[in-house]
């Protein structure tokens, strides 16, 4: 119909009559050979070497997944980045026809320093209906559980909505957290937060694992907010619309220069964009798979008999369902069958 995303699923699925292939169990496989391939390079101080690493495996699984995708959110343009560049044609060519965002390593400086919570992520939606960032590299965003999503803003103050966010469960705004990026750009909102009363939670990177924290239930963490990368709200927003919550986001150009790209290329960045237009597409699949322990997920672990053990979140949009999937590798074989490209 015009007007309307069109869909990966066919009509017998979409009127209920027959489940369908659940795309995000072949994905895992994908996050998982990312996660193996980086996670040899934590605490090298390596992070060019870690994420490369966890592209060429990433893009080595990707292949053998049916689907004919289209790079949105990748590690670039062309010329900068050989391998899933925007724009590059992903998958075997069969349908469905879908739109690819992926972070490879989402936490490059946190594996290079062997820190918490590095992550292979990709997401999938139907074709033309994911977020294209354009020039924008960082975006203001606004992430909470399903409990409090209708109250999120990001034009009013942050103390007006941690006030409503508290009442809503019933606490005191110092019980309330928000957990965030610690940048100098921040200092404001910082100091903002904290008239409020409420508790601040420091990361020094990773705001998708960030904000996929945020939005669970009985993390400790209420709220996600900060200044952080676009592509990374993009595959926040996927994630979201497969767990619930809600994420908000507003394109943070960091001079003139950017601003007046953004605008040149037709962006409105006065707009407070959420989860259904970040991602409109209603059939989302989602995959992460740890590299370094997380709060999420576990990393990959060596088990000192050629195994490797990994974890990892594996959603779909549609079906709700939210799988955490547990993977022993065998190193060898691995080795052998992706004639040493990884494991
Ligand atoms: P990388 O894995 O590309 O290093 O990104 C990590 C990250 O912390 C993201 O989670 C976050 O959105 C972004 O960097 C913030 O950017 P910056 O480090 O420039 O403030």
């Amino acid at each position: 119909m015009e007007g309307e995303a069109p869909s990966v699923i066919s009509h017998d699925v979409r009127t209920g009559t027959r489940p369908d292939r659940n795309l995000a169990l072949e994905l895992v496989r994908v996050t998982e050979a990312a996660a193996l391939a980086a996670a040899r390079w934590v605490g090298h101080g390596e992070k060019e070497e870690a994420d490369q690493a966890a592209v060429d495996a990433m893009r080595l699984m990707l292949d053998t997944v049916p689907m004919d995708g289209v790079v949105v959110i990748g590690e670039g343009e062309k010329d900068e980045a050989p391998m899933l560049h925007n724009g590059e044609r992903i998958g075997d060519g069969s349908p469905p026809e879908v739109d690819i965002a992926v972070d490879p390593l989402e936490g490059t400086r946190l594996t290079a320093r062997g820190m918490p919570s590095a992550l292979a992520v990709i997401a999938l939606a139907e074709r033309g209906t994911m977020f294209d960032p354009g020039p924008s590299v960082y975006m203001e965003k606004l992430a909470g559980g399903p409990e409090v999503a209708d109250l999120l803003s990001l034009t009013e103050p942050l103390p007006e909505v941690i006030r409503r966010v508290a009442e809503r469960k019933g606490v005191d705004a110092a019980e309330i957290t928000v957990i965030m990026l610690d940048r100098s750009r921040h200092a404001d909102a910082v100091a903002e937060i904290r008239s409020s009363g409420a508790r601040i939670r420091f990361i020094t990177d990773g705001d998708v694992s960030a904000a996929l924290f945020a939005v669970s239930q009985g993390t400790g963490v209420d709220l996600l907010w900060g200044i952080g990368g676009t592509p990374e709200g993009v595959l926040s927003a996927a994630a979201i619309k497969c767990l619930g919550g809600q994420l908000l986001g507003r394109l943070w150009p960091r001079d003139d220069d950017e601003r007046q790209a953004a605008v040149a290329a037709g962006y409105d960045l006065d707009e407070v964009l959420d989860v259904d237009r970040l991602v409109a597409g209603t059939d989302v699949f989602f995959a992460a798979t740890g590299v370094t322990d997380g709060d999420l997920l576990q990393g990959v672990r060596y088990l000192g008999d050629g195994h490797a053990t990994t974890e990892s979140l594996v959603m779909r949009s549609r079906s709700g369902t939210v799988r955490t999937v547990q993977a022993r590798h065998d190193r060898p074989k691995l080795r052998e069958v992706t004639g040493g490209r990884y494991g």
